[in-house]
């Protein structure tokens, strides 16, 4: 395999390798891929068109990267533990091998489909192992999968589809969360009300219960396998074919298509889940992730599964039946890698350790997070209680467009420091810059966080929309990608995340525009307007505060007017975005150009509104004291 890092010594080794030759670099590192056709350059970019291209004009498929060349060695060995949602189920269990067979069905039944390459496909599932094999499958024919987190709503759904252009949707009657089924057969059909262009919807049975079928478009998961071969020859893609597409919320706007290539992200994917993680043969791989999130497309399916890794796979929610599921499941599957999100640890810590009484943690090695800024007490709970002083904690920063950890400890070798992700992997050049775009050089700086210069797992584009990814991320400081994130490099070299810098929020590790929200909560036939800022929350991390404009209330009151915000955003988006606090306002901070002065509404919303700076330039200085009079939080 690739260079394994195993030193602090050998950290700065690579590291320096990767800056001062990086083509030299990465090209040893996909050199242990197997590629149908070796590139004929490693590198070709642009920042500024922006073109990114690596491993160019090699030839090469992932899945046989997971399975044909591992085969001979892991052939036998397990590839996925499946946990159910109910513990009192059955759990599921492939190898290699027989995950390899499946794949190639499920690959043979959307061939048959008339899916083809270039084609997209929405996946639209619980995490049932069906999803992971879906996946997989798209990739051995060179469809592009495009996976929706199955709580998003039917509108959201449907704006997707939409956007990515499929003609297939694969799903499933029920999902499972807790004690609830979520009815996503029925979210699909509402969702595909409107649409023409899906002309196929293939149901995984998760229950028994059935579901009315559309004559001629929807068929029964088993059906749609009938009488498929277990070998499919793989088809041989471009490094630059995208491999999926992923939405994700930005600033402004509709959700964005992250595009992501195939030859880059398989090679990017694969050296730092190795490398991060320090994953070895015999080691058992938790990710809490869902698939339908970035973080489940690298490190729960094609990091860990192109290192041969033996991965365990969640479907339900970590507090049910009780707090200890999930120390029941390392216990369970001896699990040594486990990687969450700081939400969930903080949910877990406020349960407190009674939970912990009598779970076997003794089998983990490493703990991961990843999401959002991990607070020091969780940051120590989890280190002391479930690490038992014993594991190292990665807090590891990337984000969907990155593909991959970007700034992180390598477990075991890069000494931690609580709240700090620590230095960037091999290959990443971090830049920090003024919000007047000169860069922060040397130690104890803070600003906007950028890279200097592209490395394999990075997005390509924006789907059906080159000119927004310009926009987004080359256009802020020229020459670099901007994240988004501000963040501090302290006297030590260490970067520390300090949160986003745009209206996005990040809501228990969950992404999210506040444009998008207010465009939901604005739908409301009676709402003028709103403003939608994040404040600090316990567990969530961040909360989601809305300011809304409504001068008449009906019938039910200022209650029944904020509950029918709150069900028309879980209606348009999903319940991860309902706003956990609604003031109703007689107006919003302005200035005189008329734009909303969120800056002001953000401190409110903290609870702070000692100094809120100059607000000479508002156009009624006296609704900031009326909306903190009236502020749902203690100012
Ligand atoms: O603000 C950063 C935060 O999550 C954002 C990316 O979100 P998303 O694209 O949904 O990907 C999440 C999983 C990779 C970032 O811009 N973020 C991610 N990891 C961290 C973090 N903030 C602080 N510390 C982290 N470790």
């Amino acid at each position: 395999m690739f260079n394994k890092i195993n030193t602090l010594g050998g950290y700065f080794h690579e590291y320096q390798k990767s800056v001062s030759e990086p083509e030299k670099f990465w090209a040893q590192q996909a050199d242990s891929f197997y590629w149908r056709q070796r590139w004929t350059h490693v590198t070709q970019w642009d920042f500024e068109k922006p073109t990114i291209n690596w491993f160019c004009n090699a030839k090469l498929n992932i899945t046989e990267n997971i399975f044909e060349k591992n085969l001979y060695t892991h052939g036998e060995q397990i590839a996925i533990d499946w946990e159910p949602n109910d513990p009192n189920e059955a759990s599921r269990q492939y190898t290699y091998q027989e995950l390899l067979s499946v794949v190639n069905q499920t690959a043979n039944a959307l061939k048959r489909e008339g899916i083809k390459k270039g084609d997209t496909v929405i996946l639209y599932m619980p995490m049932v192992p069906e999803l992971v094999i879906a996946v997989l499958a798209c990739a051995r024919i060179g469809a592009i999968h495009s996976v929706v987190f199955a709580g998003f709503s039917a509108q959201a759904l449907a704006d997707r589809v939409r956007d990515a252009e499929a003609k297939i949707v694969l799903t499933a009657n029920f999902g499972y969360r807790a004690e609830k089924t979520i009815a996503l057969k029925q979210i699909v059909d509402e969702a595909l009300e409107k649409s023409d262009l899906v002309q196929r919807v293939v149901v995984y049975q998760r229950t028994q219960k059935e579901v009315p079928l559309k004559k001629d478009r929807d068929i029964l998961w088993d059906e749609f396998l009938a009488d498929t071969s277990t070998d499919c020859p793989a088809e041989i893609l471009d490094s630059e074919d995208p491999l999926f597409i992923l939405y994700t919320s930005g600033s402004t706007g509709q959700p964005k298509g992250i595009v992501h290539s195939t030859g880059g992200y398989m090679v990017y994917s694969a050296y730092t889940f190795a490398n991060v993680f320090q994953y070895q043969d015999g080691d058992v791989y938790f990710c809490t992730a869902d698939v339908g999130w970035i973080t489940g497309h690298s490190y729960l399916v094609y990091g860990p599964l192109l290192n041969g890794a033996h991965i365990v796979m969640y479907e339900g929610v970590p507090s049910w039946p009780d707090s200890g599921r999930m120390w029941d499941i390392v216990g369970k599957y001896q699990v040594t890698h486990f990687y969450t999100a700081p939400t969930l640890i903080r949910a877990l810590l406020t349960m407190g350790n009674e939970y912990l009484e009598g779970k076997a943690l003794s089998s983990l090695k490493v703990i991961g997070t990843v999401g959002e800024p991990i607070n020091e007490d969780a940051w120590h709970w989890v280190h002391d209680h479930i690490g038992q002083n014993r594991c190292p904690v990665v807090d590891t920063w990337w984000q969907t467009e990155t593909g991959g950890v970007m700034i992180a400890p390598i477990a075991g070798v890069t000494p931690t420091k609580p709240s700090f992700a620590t230095l960037p992997l091999p290959g990443i050049q971090p830049v920090i810059i003024d919000n007047d775009g000169q860069e922060q050089r040397g130690n104890s700086v803070e600003g906007n966080l950028c890279i200097r210069y592209p490395w394999p797992g990075m997005a390509r584009s924006i789907w059906g929309d080159h000119e927004r990814f310009k926009q987004t991320y080359f256009s802020q400081f020229e020459h670099y990608y901007f994240s988004g994130d501000g963040v501090r490099r302290d006297e030590d070299g260490y970067y520390r995340i300090l949160g986003r810098v745009d209206d996005v929020i990040n809501v228990s590790g969950h992404r999210l525009g506040t444009a998008e929200i207010e465009n939901a909560i604005n739908e409301h036939p009676l709402v003028n307007e709103s403003a939608v800022v994040g404040y600090p929350h316990p567990i969530k991390g961040q909360g989601i505060y809305a300011f809304v404009v409504c001068p008449q209330t009906s019938t039910g009151g200022e209650a029944g007017i904020k509950q029918s915000i709150e069900q028309g955003v879980n209606k348009l988006i999903g319940p991860i975005a309902r706003p956990d606090l609604i003031q109703l306002v007689p107006n919003l901070p302005k200035t005189r150009s008329g734009k909303i002065m969120r800056r002001i509404l953000r401190q409110i919303a903290a609870g702070d509104a000692t100094s809120l700076g100059d607000i000479s330039t508002l156009l009624d200085e006296q609704i900031v004291d009326i909306i903190i009079n009236e502020a749902l939080v203690d100012v």
